[in-house]
């Protein structure tokens, strides 16, 4: 079984992703790190985010395993995720990595912006979580304070709604709900609630 979570920025996908993966034993890739680990490389090398050639190189050379999260986590790194993710041909370099994690034999669960469109259109279950820009901010506010990086709630709410603005108008592989995917709003949800929600669809799906 295949299940792609897409949704913006700290609507709770990559929490779901986990309890989904470890309930159906099943291993899960967080596409976003990939994203992540490709600005790093490009930053820690002193390239611009926008070198297309370099871009790729550091995004061939990544593999899908050696995250150093502690270093990818972070405000900044997003930020930058999403302008080496509106490069195509990153994407493109980031594609077959990605769908051959998600064709091991039994499934996986991927999480991101393009799993339910682009990397598995096929896959058995699609979940959009959602969630509103002010629950997600705090969300990510907390989640950042508990890392030990100085936040400011405001500063946290524009990154969010610029990389919303950025990741839905990129003409590469846009933030967009699959035609078949279920919406989750989490926004009135704690963690237990949205995985019993979760839950409950991928069963929905299941029987069909
Ligand atoms: O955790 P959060 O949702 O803040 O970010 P993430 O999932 O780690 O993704 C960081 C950035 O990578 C996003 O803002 C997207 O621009 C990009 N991304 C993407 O374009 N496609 C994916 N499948 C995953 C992430």
């Amino acid at each position: 079984m295949i299940i792609a979570l897409d949704g913006p920025a700290a609507s709770g996908k990559g929490t779901l992703a986990r309890r989904l993966a470890a309930k159906y034993r099943l291993p899960h890739l967080d596409t976003g790190l990939l994203y992540r680990a490709t600005a790093h490389a490009l930053l820690e090398a002193g390239d611009r985010l926008e070198d297309e050639a370099r871009a790729v190189a550091a995004a061939r050379g990544l593999g899908l395993t050696d995250f150093d999260e502690g270093k990818l986590r972070g405000r900044v790194m997003g930020e930058a995720a999403s302008v080496v993710a509106a490069i195509p041909a990153v994407r493109a370099a980031l594609l077959d990595a990605q769908r051959s994690f998600a064709s091991r034999p039994g499934g996986a669960v991927l999480d991101g912006r393009d799993i339910g469109t682009v990397i598995c259109p096929k896959a058995d279950v699609k979940i959009f979580v959602v969630a509103s820009s002010e629950t997600r901010a705090n969300r990510r506010a907390l989640e950042l304070a508990g890392q030990g990086e100085k936040v400011d709630y405001a500063a946290v709410l524009e990154d969010i709604k610029t990389r919303d603005t950025r990741d839905s108008s990129r003409s590469a592989a846009p933030l967009l709900k699959a035609v078949d995917a279920v919406s989750l709003d989490t926004t009135a949800l704690d963690v237990e609630g949205a995985f019993a929600a979760a839950v409950a669809i991928v069963e929905s799906r299941r029987a069909i």
